[in-house]
């Protein structure tokens, strides 16, 4: 491709995508599936070039069953160098499972939105925020990461917008007062618009252009795809996606599926940007998901194949050539 042409937009930009679909994704599913199948998952999404991996979450295993085996799957992956492997964390208790098994990051949860965190959580945020900073201080000295997940920022499915002053104060608490390393920005019922993405992407690098700023869109209205996009041209370079298009909140009211990885590794491809992701490996990875989780999966690629994926001629396509020809 002419490198120089509108059409390589991307320029070879980096983008970092980051999949969620063994947490985000398996959390949402009623079947439960077996250890092993989660950690062949997770080890051939290492293999497809994913940046950062959110493997599984250490939360209650009566809120979450789906999760119940975080330790044994943390546990036995393979670590691939340069792959960072993530878990979801609300509190003390589950810092301290996921340090024991080995997380290279811990990402910790609590939403924008008060109905959110109190009906996800069941606590207020102020609640959450104190449990957190107490996560920070336990991890302090381990050389953990710490990532801070703000559910609900574009839009609460219960309240209604959360007003961007509101989003940017606890993005401020996490990176200022407690030094988180990172903040995902989570759309997590599909509220969010691009213009509203652009909006919120720039506010964050303004204020905050040393931080890791994660952009995680659920595909609920249709729109995850073209927020990524939005996100992009604000400023943004890393983003959480499910492969399958999986995904979704058990504890928000109409929650559906993340944006799907193979879908915005096959758009940014085209692009010109650089994800670093193997789309063939990662399309094998997710085609192995309606097996095991006795569903359907969203993904488009899945089904449409790629782009450029040629069909056959149709069989009577000589003949058809012929007729033409001679009705010249
Ligand atoms: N790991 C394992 N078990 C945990 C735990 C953790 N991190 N945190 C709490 N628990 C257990 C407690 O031991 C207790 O078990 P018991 O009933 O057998 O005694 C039970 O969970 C309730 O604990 P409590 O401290 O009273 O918490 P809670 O009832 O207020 O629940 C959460 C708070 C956040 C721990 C729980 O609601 C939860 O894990 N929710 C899942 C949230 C989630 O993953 N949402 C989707 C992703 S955003
Ligand atoms: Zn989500």
């Amino acid at each position: 491709m002419n490198k120089n042409n509108d059409l390589w937009q991307g320029a070879g930009r980096r983008i970092h995508m980051q999949e969620v679909g063994t947490r985000d994704g398996l959390q949402a599913e009623s079947t439960f599936v077996p250890t092993e199948d989660k950690i062949a998952l997770v080890n051939a999404l290492s293999d497809a070039g994913l940046a950062k991996i959110e493997v599984t979450s250490f939360v209650s295993p009566k809120a979450i069953p789906a999760l119940r085996d975080a330790e044994q799957v943390l546990r036995e992956i393979r670590r691939v160098p340069g792959v960072v492997y993530t878990a979801l964390v609300p509190n003390v208790r589950g810092a301290e499972r996921a340090i024991e098994s080995k997380a290279d990051e811990l990402n910790l949860v609590m939403s924008a939105s008060e109905s959110h965190n109190l009906s996800n959580l069941r606590m207020t945020r102020e609640q959450s925020y104190a449990g957190l900073a107490d996560v920070v201080k336990a991890v302090q000295g381990t050389g953990v990461a710490i990532n801070v997940s703000l559910s609900c920022t574009f839009g609460c499915p219960m309240e209604g917008d959360v007003p961007v002053p509101v989003v940017l104060e606890w993005c401020r608490r996490y990176i200022e007062e407690l030094g988180a390393g990172g903040v995902t920005l989570c759309d997590t019922t599909g509220m969010a618009y691009p213009t509203q993405v652009a909006q919120l992407t720039q506010a964050f690098r303004v204020r905050w252009p040393a931080a890791e700023l994660t952009l995680h869109f659920h595909n609920t209205r249709g729109m995850g795809l073209a927020n990524v996009i939005a996100a992009i041209d604000a400023g943004a370079d890393r983003f959480d996606a499910s492969f399958g298009g999986i995904g979704g909140c058990p504890y928000a009211p109409g929650a559906s599926g993340n944006v799907c990885t193979e879908e915005v590794v096959h758009a940014l491809a085209l692009m010109g940007y650089d994800t670093g992701v193997d789309l063939p490996r990662l399309l094998t990875a997710a085609g192995q998901l309606p097996a095991l989780i006795g569903h359907d999966v969203p993904s488009q690629i899945l089904k449409a194949g790629r782009r450029l994926d040629l069909h056959p001629l149709p069989k009577d396509f000589a003949e058809m050539a012929q007729r033409a020809a001679a009705r010249e």
